[in-house]
């Protein structure tokens, strides 16, 4: 499992401290929540903060794009260092195109869903994608409650990556996450876990990281995740840590 904690719960006030913390306490992954005020209600920050942390940080900078038509601003976030952007399948009416264009960019796709979301769209979408998110709270803030019929949606969607020549995709979900539901996530399938307000505010970082990582560790890698531990294409910047 990687944990990507979500930038929107940090302190904006001293973003290149934090960043210097996280990557001490052994943090590989950063999630970067946009919002554009139309696609979801509320307004975050754009490329310019990004080249900005980019040149203050060495970590895999997972990109959310809760914008709409995604696709006019991709080459803006990769320019200024993104390593993986999400769309949201809501937001874009040509998403096959904007996964493709994306990895164009020599950065990794994902494809994001809302909580009511059919994931029958990773059926035809499987080979076009590096990740899928799941989002387990309705988009646009954080210290939202965790709907927990997310569980049996990564399992379903696991099943269909699977199924459809996606076994290399790896599974995010975003919202709501904190270590008690932690292990039933990673139980159900899900890879990289993303969290905002269960993370930050709670130092030293390499403490809180060890309480996510509590329940999980000592499992068992199954056979998909031993694989996609190999997958260096995908894990170049970050590091399984269990
Ligand atoms: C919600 C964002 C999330 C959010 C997570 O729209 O996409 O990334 O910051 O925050 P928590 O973990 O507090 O739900
Ligand atoms: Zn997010």
């Amino acid at each position: 499992m990687i944990l990507s904690p979500s930038l929107l719960s940090a302190d904006f006030g001293h973003l290149a401290e934090e960043l210097a913390a996280l990557e001490a306490a052994g943090i590989t992954w950063l999630h970067l929540d946009i919002m554009d005020g139309a696609f979801v209600p509320n307004i975050t920050f754009g490329p310019p903060l990004l080249q900005a942390l980019r040149s203050a940080s060495k970590l895999f900078f997972d990109v959310h794009l809760m914008i709409e038509e995604p696709a006019r601003y991709i080459g803006d976030f990769r320019a200024a260092g993104a390593d993986m952007l999400v769309i949201h399948v809501e937001a874009d009416r040509h998403v096959q195109r904007t996964l493709t264009a994306i990895r164009a960019l020599g950065c990794k796709a994902g494809l994001a869903l809302n909580p009511g979301t059919d994931i029958s769209c990773l059926r035809w979408l499987a080979r076009d994608m590096d990740m899928v998110l799941l989002m387990s709270v309705n988009p646009g803030f954080s210290g939202q409650a965790f709907l927990p019929i997310t569980y049996e949606k990564i399992r379903d969607a696991r099943r269909i990556l699977d199924a459809n020549g996606g076994e290399g995709v790896l599974i995010q979900v975003d919202g709501g996450v904190c270590p008690e539901n932690t292990p039933l996530l990673v139980e159900a399938g899900a890879q990289i876990l993303v969290s905002g307000s269960a993370f930050f505010g709670h130092k030293p970082y390499a403490q809180r990281l060890a309480a996510f990582m509590a329940g999980i560790n000592g499992r068992a890698l199954r056979p998909e995740e031993e694989a996609l531990r190999r997958r260096k294409d995908i894990l170049d910047n970050g590091t399984l840590l269990c």
